[in-house]
């Protein structure tokens, strides 16, 4: 699929690459055995963008997600993400390119602290042997003074302001779902991809919601969010993606979606679908100190983007 973003230059496009393209998705297909989750689906993300993916239970939204992010290996297709194929890519590499998620069903570690749940975010592009913690080595306490900070400041940018050293579980669902946030924002993703991350709020959450999805989209991150609340997808997204049958029925913007008649059709033929979510967090404990000082100083360099 060729797709020009809108006020893409000549030179842009000179090599070949749209460098406003951050993410595209060509006739995947992801199959169970006999079932068909995404059926031939095309998708792209444009920089800075927010894109939502809606459509019926059992639609395969979760399956796109799970092929993109490199939980689920696709069945065919092509993948590419800042150009690159990664459609064999592991989940922790394309962390580390650039991507992060949630999940449909939270992921944090029940038995950890709050601040420890978004550190492990960290942990995914931090390389630290083994030694080093053993032995409380200067590289070590310099890691952890670091991973502790941004982990903190991630926090404060999602709006928590309690206790960061409590259980997780003590937090009311709505925080569960920012620490959940935090933890993806931790590995300085270009891509963030939400999955029904309004499920269980209450009114006043979503409001805020929305607030958190435009301060991220503010750092230059495009989202793509899976959401059944009409009400949210209608209000922030810029363009919308409907799947029907692991098909892509439409796109458009959300007023272009609203008068669908495809779309309202397939709305109201869905039938309850069971979502199965077989995934798995892959999380690495990895680094160099030069990674570290890089990282350092990057941080020190951009204060505004831990929210300061
Ligand atoms: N790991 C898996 N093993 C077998 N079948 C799966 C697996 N993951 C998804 N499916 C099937 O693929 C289809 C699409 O599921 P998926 O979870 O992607 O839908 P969804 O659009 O996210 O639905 P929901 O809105 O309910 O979350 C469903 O029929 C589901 O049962
Ligand atoms: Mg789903």
């Amino acid at each position: 699929m060729t797709h020009i973003a809108h006020g893409t230059t000549t030179a842009q496009v000179l090599d070949g690459v749209d460098r406003n393209i951050l993410l595209s998705v060509e006739n995947l297909v992801m199959r169970f055995g006999g079932v068909t989750a995404v059926d031939g689906m095309n998708m792209t993300v444009e920089r800075g963008e927010i894109l939502s993916v809606i459509g019926p239970n059992g639609a395969g939204k979760t399956s796109v997600f799970n092929c993109i992010s490199g939980f689920y290996r696709p069945t065919s297709g092509s993948i590419k993400f800042l150009a690159e194929e990664i459609t064999k890519t592991r989940p922790s590499e394309i962390t580390k390119m650039g991507m992060a998620r949630t999940f449909q069903n939270l992921r944090l570690f029940k038995d950890m602290s709050i601040l420890d749940n978004v550190k492990t975010g960290l942990h995914s592009r931090i390389k630290q042997h083994w030694y080093h913690a053993f032995l409380h080595t200067p590289s070590f306490k310099k890691t952890e003074h670091f991973i502790d900070e941004t982990a903190r400041g991630w926090l404060e940018f999602v709006g928590f302001s309690g206790d960061e050293r409590v259980y997780v579980t003590q937090l009311p669902y709505g925080e569960q779902r920012r620490v959940e946030i935090a933890r993806a924002l931790c590995t300085s993703p270009q891509l963030l991809l939400l999955d029904e991350p309004a499920a269980g709020l209450n009114h006043a959450e979503k409001r805020a919601l929305i607030e958190l999805i435009r301060k991220i989209q503010a750092l230059g991150v495009s989202i793509v969010l899976i959401e059944h609340d009409m009400g949210l997808v209608m209000d922030i997204s810029e363009r919308i993606i409907v799947l029907n049958y692991g098909k892509e029925i439409a796109v458009g913007t959300p007023e272009e979606i609203r008068s669908n008649p495809l779309v309202i059709e397939a709305y109201l033929g869905a039938e309850e679908g069971q979502a199965a979510d077989a995934t798995g967090a892959d999380v690495e404990l990895l680094a160099d100190e030069a990674e570290i000082d890089e990282a350092l100083e990057e941080i020190e360099a951009e204060p505004e983007k831990r929210g300061h």
